[in-house]
Formats: C-alpha cells, structure tokens, sequence
C-alpha cells in the first residue's frame, strides 16, 4: 500500500514536472517567434531586400556598394565630380583620361531626364562687353527659340526698348543655343546678320529644345558671371511675357542685394508620376515627392552674386531637364531659399488679359498667344491716367 501510494505520489509529481517542462519550451519557442520580428515575416523580408537582390552584379561597380546603387538621392557624392560625358572632350579633360586609361571613354548619354551639364559650351555669338560702358541696375536675359525674331523684334520694340527707368541702366540680352538640320546653316546667317544689327544676341553650342532648357539656363548664369557681373541683378524672362520694368525697377530697390532670388515661387510643387506628363519625372530618377520651393521659369530675378554660388552648386546637384526645379534644387543645396515678392500680385503665370490698369500694377505676366502686342504696348504707353 504504501508502496503503491508512493508510487501514485511519484507518479503524479512526475506528471506535473512533464507538464510544466512541455509548457516551458512552447512558451520559449512561442517568445522566440515574437523576438524574430519583421525578419521572419517572409513578405516583408521580401519587400526589405528584394530590392537588392535584383540588381545584375554586372551594373555594380567593385568599389560601389549596394547602398548606394539603390539610393536615388540628386546630390552627387562631396568627392565625386560630374565628368563631362558628351563623346567631345576639351583638351584638357583628353589628357587626363589619356593618363589615366589607354582607350577614350566611349559616349555615355545621362538619359532622357538629366542634361549634359556642367560642360564647357562656348559661345558662338557673343556680347562681351555689354555690361563695361554702363554698369547696369538690371540685366535682362530673354531665352527665346534661334528662329524665333518675331518675338525677338516685338521685345525689341516693346518693353525691351526701355534702357533707363526711374534713373537706372537696363540692359538686354536675348539668349539661343543651335539648331540642327537643313536649315541650321541658314539660319546661323540670319543670326549672325540680326546680330551685327542690333548687337544683344548670345549664342551658345548647345542643342537648343526644350529638354535642353536646363543647359540654356546654366549657360546663363555662367554668361552673367563672366560677363556681366558689374550689373546689380539679373532677370531671366520668356519670349511670351509683358514686362512692367518701372515696378520691376522699383521692387528691386528695396530688395536684398545678396542671396536673392525672387519670382513666382512654388511651394511643396508635386513632382508628376505620369509618364505622359510633360514634366515627367520617373521614382528612380528624383525619389521625393514633392520639389523644394523654386521660382517658376516665365520670369525670375537673380542678386548677381548667385549665378557663381548656383554654378558651383551645379556641380554637385544632378542635372534634371526641368529648369526651374533645377535651379530650386541648387538653391536648396545652398541652403538660400526663394524670396516671395512684396506683393502676391507682382508675377503671373496663368496669362492675365490685358487692362492697362491691372498691366499698370504688376511685373511680369505670361500673354496669350493672340494678344496683339504692338498695340498693347502703344496702348500702355499712352499718356492717359492708368486707372
Ligand atoms: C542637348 O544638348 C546637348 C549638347 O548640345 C546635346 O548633346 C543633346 O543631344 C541635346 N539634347 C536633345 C534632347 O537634343
């Protein structure tokens, strides 16, 4: 008996340490699965690594890791330099790529959304001294089609003849690049002649179209560095825009006269995920989804000490074919934001129809295309109270 109950005391002790040893190791192994976290949740290891498990080990260079090959950030590394990669090179960059390997770099195009640039384009007409007799308040530069004089003679006798205004010296500056085709050769006749004629053409060697409107503007800058630094501002304007230069003059008095740049700026603008938007911009190319503030490209006014800063910046922010956010891009990598205009009412991109009132209050506006402009103009001009 006393056996027996031993043994059924024995038995059930050992029932309960059975048990309590079974409940610990499930409860180990149920912690275990807890702590492995989203590791071990297969979908999203997937969405974690697949990424790098795709890329062909032939696109990733020895040195570069898979980090960075997967990042889509704009800013170039602070020690990597932009190389030209157009199939010409300058003289200079040929002997160091000599040096440094046997065969020449074949052509390597940067895509459909980034531009040749920084690259030393030339100038093929050029006004060097535009800026020496008379060191002006403004410089105005036009970018404007090589084959476009209509609109290039229409500013001309427009608000482009305006040269001196509430006291102060207004240049202008039409800026083109090259065409190519049939008709380049003729058409560099006519420029060359329209140039000898009015002397306030810049041209460049760069191809001139829309997708290039980034290399125009960068042109630009560099023109405006090198040849016109003695000016207070620069403003970049489009062919289709009426310009009120007294109230651009006026606002620029009482402006900064260093890091400044001003226009119609946009904020927290959506970068556009449509391919067939014009302004298209593909996830791995610019991964954020919006664009830091930048002045929209109809009109924007420069203190002439930026176009150095947003040169150099060049240097290190990729070249997106989008002007305007490219210069954003550059500002922000400098760390100088946009300034808004005193008024809301001074930058207009939507065309405003013209009232010689609201003309007589603004700065610059987009025109429609049928607006008549010569009358326009000798309308506003009249010597009648504005409003
Ligand atoms: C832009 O200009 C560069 C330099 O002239 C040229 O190589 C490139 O083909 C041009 N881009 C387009 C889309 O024409």
């Amino acid at each position: 008996m006393m056996t027996c109950e031993r043994q059924s005391c024995c038995t059930r002790r050992h029932c309960l340490l059975f048990t309590l040893a079974i409940a610990a190791v499930f409860f180990i192994h149920y912690m275990n699965i807890l702590e492995m976290g989203s590791d071990w949740n297969p979908k999203l290891w997937m969405q974690n690594h697949s990424p790098k498990l795709f890329i062909p080990f032939g696109e990733l260079s020895p040195n570069e890791t898979m980090e960075e090959s997967t990042s889509s950030s704009l800013e170039y590394p602070e020690t990597e330099r932009q190389p030209s990669t157009r199939g010409t090179t300058t003289p200079q960059a040929t002997t160091v790529l000599q040096t440094a390997r046997a065969t020449p770099v074949p052509y390597v195009s940067p895509g459909p959304y980034i531009v040749e640039y920084p690259y030393e384009y030339r100038f093929t007409i050029n006004e060097p001294h535009k800026c020496e007799q008379e060191q002006p308040f403004v410089i105005l530069i036009v970018q404007v089609a090589p084959n476009n004089r209509p609109h290039r003679d229409i500013i001309r006798s427009t608000w482009g003849a305006e040269s001196l205004v509430v006291g102060k010296v207004v240049k202008l500056v039409f800026l083109v690049g090259q065409k190519t085709g049939e008709e380049a050769e003729q058409l560099q006749k006519e420029l060359q002649q329209e140039s000898n004629e009015h002397h306030d053409l810049i041209q460049s060697d760069f191809i001139d179209c829309y997708k290039n409107l980034t290399i125009k503007s960068m042109v630009m800058l560099e023109w405006v560095n090198t040849h016109c630094s003695s000016a207070s501002y620069a403003m970049k304007i489009d062919s289709d825009m009426f310009l009120n230069v007294p109230n651009l003059i006026n606002m620029l008095l009482k402006a900064p006269k260093t890091n400044y740049m001003t226009g119609l700026v946009a904020y927290g603008g959506p970068v556009l995920r449509d391919p067939s938007s014009k302004w298209y911009l593909p996830v791995e190319v610019f991964s954020q989804a919006v664009y830091p503030p930048y002045a929209l490209g109809l009109g924007y006014v420069l203190s002439v000490d930026l176009p150095k800063k947003l040169i150099e910046a060049s240097r290190h922010v990729k070249a997106l074919y989008i002007e305007d956010v490219y210069l954003g891009l550059c500002m922000q990598h400098l760390g100088i934001p946009p300034t808004n205009p005193p008024s809301g009412n001074h930058f207009h991109v939507v065309p405003l129809s013209y009232n010689r009132c609201t003309f007589f209050h603004i700065v610059a506006t987009t025109l429609h295309p049928n607006e008549d402009r010569m009358w326009l103009w000798k309308d506003f001009k009249k010597n009648d109270p504005y409003c």
